[in-house]
């Protein structure tokens, strides 16, 4: 679709996501002819430094990380004069009059705010009244959308004060992952899985993030983090909403996370007994979770499962286990829905081993889905059934184009500029979400659990396998 030409402003662009996706991300989508003549980038950021500069930096950011675009020469040159840099006090005077000038208010304006969630009230504050922010000005923020219900509800309240629930873009970058969206495509529109989509059909689902790096380099902020918080409260939330919602009466930003946000209410609490929490060892060539956090004492969680129960007509009785962890065997996201037994079998158990349906969606990496039926087994023997997979990746079924998987920060800022909030995140929502988060956080800190030590390149700790085996069921295996 389209889009009109716009003024985007990016705060927090010397920073580390700015140059890894946001700008390189924009390149793409101006080569891919979606930035229409006249647009400006416009980079703020504390450093003192020339539009030269900036345009030199974001050069090298393009190399590294633009992928193969990144070669057409002429197309980085043209890209480059759009861009414009500003130094900002964000607390102070600073650069403001000079963004003032650059920002059309008449344009669509936005501001990516790609900054410490402390900074967000100065910045909002100073966007509105300095008259910098247009009627309809979008501003993005990113996670953590804070640390607790609490501060989640006083971000809310600042951001509030400045600009309308429909100016502003919470973003969930896991929500423009291709398969996320797929969750929603695979679910509506088609009639195939819908009417077995509850716990009469359904076993279990597993919701599975794995990845493969540790927290180095990001220690400080993660030790007061922890896969909860980092990848609970948010990503996965939203994994287990797209599984768990009713279906929207229309593909519309409201009446998609209306369905979200139920539920997000509907979830249980988590007994103790269903969360499991890791560390991870040092290995031969790489630190442990101790050492990448810099506290040897830390009891902050680089690894955690959990079963969760989504209390309403639909789910009662279908567990969702989540798990989530650094430095594990693989990195893997997807997302298993097991389905239970036919209710009768007509077959005798010499006619092989009986295997549950089961649906399996691999978000990252080789991106496709799998469902796995049974069949008769080849061949004059009689009848002996026997397990297949039918098994797709997008890449295939797609041809190249299903293999340019477009990365989630291009497609969620041109929704930026498109005006269209279905894949961001309400505030209600957020706030929903901790609401749940916090009591199992709370939980652990007040009988002062410790996380289980795991081998790096392990599965995670092996109590995690212990949450499925006692309910007679087992985690798939992580592999790529
Ligand atoms: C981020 C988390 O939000 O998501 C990181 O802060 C995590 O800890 C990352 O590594 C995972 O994202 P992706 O897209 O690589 O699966």
């Amino acid at each position: 679709i389209p889009v009109d030409q716009f003024d985007l402003v990016i705060f927090g662009a010397t920073g580390d996501l700015a140059n890894r996706k946001i700008l390189p991300g924009l390149y793409r989508r101006y080569c891919a002819g979606q930035i229409p003549e006249g647009s400006k980038i416009i980079g703020a950021a504390r450093t003192e430094m020339s539009a030269d500069e900036f345009r030199d930096q974001t050069r090298a950011a393009i190399a590294e990380h633009a992928g193969p675009m990144a070669d057409d020469k002429k197309a980085v040159t043209a890209f480059l004069e759009i861009l414009e840099y500003v130094a900002i006090d964000a607390k102070g005077d600073g650069g403001w009059d000079t963004l003032k000038s650059l920002v059309r208010t008449e344009a669509v304006n936005a501001f990516y705010f790609s900054v410490a969630p402390a900074l967000f009230g100065d910045l909002a504050e100073r966007l509105h009244t300095r008259g910098i922010a247009g009627p309809d000005a979008r501003i993005v923020v990113e996670k953590p959308f804070g640390r607790d219900l609490a501060s989640a509800r006083a971000l809310n309240a600042t951001l509030a004060e400045y600009f309308d629930e429909t100016q502003i873009y919470r973003i969930d970058h896991y929500l423009g992952k291709e398969t996320v969206q797929n969750l929603m495509a695979v679910r509506f529109a088609n009639i195939l899985f819908e009417p077995l989509w509850n716990s009469q059909f359904i076993d279990h689902v597993q919701i599975t993030v794995a990845e493969t790096v540790g927290v180095g380099g990001r220690g400080s902020y993660y030790d007061k983090s922890g896969a909860m918080r980092d990848m609970v409260q948010n990503h996965m939330m939203q994994l287990l909403c797209l599984i768990a919602m009713e279906p929207p009466y229309h593909f519309d930003p409201d009446a998609v996370r209306d369905e979200k946000l139920k539920v997000i209410r509907a979830l249980q609490p988590v007994a103790p007994a269903d969360i499991v929490r890791g560390q991870y060892l040092a290995s031969k060539d790489a630190p442990g979770y101790l050492e990448d956090s810099e506290d040897p004492e830390s009891t902050t969680e680089s690894y955690i499962a959990l079963k969760c129960h989504v209390a309403n007509w639909r789910w009662t009785d279908t567990p969702f286990y989540l798990r989530t962890g650094k430095r594990l065997r693989a990195r893997t996201s997807e997302i298993a829905i097991t389905f239970k037994a036919p209710p009768h079998s007509i077959f005798d158990e010499a006619e092989g081993e009986w295997r549950e349906n089961v649906l399996v969606i691999r978000l990252q990496p080789n991106e496709g889905m799998n469902l796995k039926v049974m069949i008769k087994e080849p061949g004059p023997g009689g009848m002996r059934l026997v397990q297949v997979p039918l098994d797709m990746s997008f890449a295939e079924a797609l041809g190249p184009e299903g293999a340019d998987i477009t990365d989630a920060y291009e497609r969620l800022i041109m929704d930026v500029i498109r005006g269209n909030q279905t894949l961001f995140m309400r505030g209600d929502e957020v706030e929903a979400a901790w609401a749940w988060t916090d009591p199992v956080i709370e939980g652990w800190e007040k009988r002062g659990d410790r996380p289980q030590p795991y081998d790096s390149g392990s599965s995670g700790p092996d109590d995690a396998l212990m949450l499925m085996h006692r309910d007679g069921r087992r985690w798939r295996d992580i592999r790529e």
